[in-house]
């Protein structure tokens, strides 16, 4: 942060605007980070020029600065501190990365294992929440529980509410990465009726997570290590990206002084659209109705089609113009899986690898740089580990709560840190009177309500 800052203070390059009506010109200091493009820095320009700029969907705009995740979107790069997403999956854990993204080091042996003390001591649940899961009704969906039972959080833990003691703050964090795993094998324990399993504190955090989903009282489940590692490899590969729509949803909430869980239950919310977190659950319904290789053509047009709503589910990325590096990640470890489970000729992996292959020879996604994203090939891993596709987002939020917990504490230690607050180009009515009801005229805005 401090580098950038000196950069900006020096003021060593800048960017001319031209005003064409009023002849005026005015110089846009240009901030470079470490890596990526470098950015106009446009806090003064509504100071100067009375304007605001217009970017909906922010595709140019920086929201913050950050010194944890970097996206090369063209060349299909993804790293976390410096590290590539790669190097983590295929050699690291998740706690490790965790720790990483958290503290910006990986840890020493000993921080390692401290770490994970501190994470395993913190699972368990205040008994008092099992009382609240029992409000919501059986069919509900666990993306809806999740929001609920992580937002309650702040109402259990007064302790760490208060982030302005780096304590709290700390604890919160731990708190959040170890209780997240729990809060969501109990989504999928009340969905099904079957009682709540506690965690087990000599397992690592996926074991954990795959035993509290899946052991009964009756039957211990039996952690596979390889499945225990797809696992691992998937919660690394959603642990964080940079400012996507869940965590400039953390960041704003957090922005207001909202406190930690409050905000990690927005990000939750915002991750459970179909366009974001939504869509590995959306890929597998896609691939479902495709039914058969068959059909893929009909479905590559119909995808094609500007005025039929279907898109490819599993493709395209706002940031990644080239191949998703998790999604050759996870399409690796969808074939490890469905062979270590004996899955052959798994009729969803056939209809995705031969869409798949399609797709990136036709002329539309070539031209549109739609290439698969991560989501393509996870909900074939999670499937047949033995999910429900209802858990596919749940599984993700477990992951992605430590890359939101991390720039949710980068953001509150930063000085430049603000209320979020973005502006708008208003283009609704100009000042009118108010009009007595019976003097208005008839209008039939709520024709589809009334049906009369
Ligand atoms: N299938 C067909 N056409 C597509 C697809 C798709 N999956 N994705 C984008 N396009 C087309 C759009 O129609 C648009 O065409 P146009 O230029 O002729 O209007 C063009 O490609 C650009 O698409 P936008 O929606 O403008 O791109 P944006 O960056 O806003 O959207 C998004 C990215 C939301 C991910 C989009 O590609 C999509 O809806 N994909 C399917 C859902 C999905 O897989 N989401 C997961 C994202 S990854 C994650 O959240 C972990």
């Amino acid at each position: 942060m401090s580098d950038f800052q000196e950069y900006n203070k020096n003021n060593l390059k800048s960017f001319t605007l031209f005003d064409n009506e009023n002849g005026q010109s005015y110089d846009v200091p240009i901030i470079e980070g470490s890596e990526g493009p470098k950015v106009l820095d446009i806090r003064d320009l509504y100071k100067k020029t009375g304007m605001f700029t217009f970017d909906p969907g922010f595709t140019s705009t920086a929201s913050c600065s950050s010194e944890i995740t970097f996206i090369d979107g063209h060349k299909g790069i993804l790293r976390h501190r410096g590290y590539d997403i790669k190097d983590l999956a295929y050699h690291s854990n998740f706690l490790e990365v965790c720790y990483l993204l958290l503290h910006g080091e990986l840890p020493s042996q000993e921080d390692k294992s401290k770490f994970q003390n501190v994470i395993t001591n913190h699972t368990m649940l205040n008994e008092q929440l099992v009382y609240f899961y029992r409000g919501f009704r059986r069919d509900a969906h666990p993306m809806a529980i999740m929001v609920g039972v992580v937002g309650a959080l702040s109402a259990f833990y007064h302790d760490s509410t208060d982030f302005s003691d780096i304590n709290q703050r700390m604890i919160a964090c731990h708190r959040l990465i170890a209780k997240i795993a729990t809060i969501g094998a109990m989504a999928y324990k009340y969905s099904i009726g079957q009682p709540f399993v506690y965690p087990q504190n000599h397992l690592s955090y996926s074991e954990n997570f795959l035993h509290m989903t899946f052991s009964l009282p009756t039957n211990n489940y039996k952690v596979n290590p390889v499945i225990a590692k797809a696992m691992d490899r998937f919660f690394i590969l959603h642990a964080d990206h940079e400012q996507n729509a869940s965590t400039s949803t953390v960041r704003l909430a957090g922005s207001s002084g909202a406190n930690p869980f409050a905000c990690i239950a927005a990000g939750i919310a915002s991750l459970w659209g179909p366009a974001h977190g939504g869509a590995n659950e959306a890929v597998i319904r896609m691939l479902e109705e495709i039914g058969d290789v068959s059909n893929i053509d009909k479905y590559i047009e119909k995808a094609k089609d500007k005025d039929d709503p279907f898109r490819l589910m599993g493709f395209g990325h706002r940031v990644y113009k080239n191949y998703d590096p998790r999604a050759d990640v996870m399409k690796k470890t969808a074939h490890e899986i469905l062979e270590e489970l004996n899955i052959k000729d798994d009729p969803l992996l056939k209809t995705a690898l031969q869409l798949e292959e399609i797709a990136l020879k036709d002329k539309y996604f070539i031209d549109k740089k739609l290439y698969p994203n991560v989501d393509f090939y996870s909900g074939i891993i999670l499937k047949a580990i033995g999910f429900p596709t209802s858990m596919f987002t749940v599984l993700f939020a477990i992951g992605r709560t430590v890359g939101w917990i991390s720039q949710w504490k980068e953001m509150i230690e930063d000085p430049v840190n603000k209320i979020g607050r973005p502006r708008q180009l208003y283009n609704g009515k100009n000042s009118r009177s108010y009009e007595e009801v019976n003097r208005r005229e008839k209008k039939s805005i709520f024709q589809w309500l009334w049906k009369k």
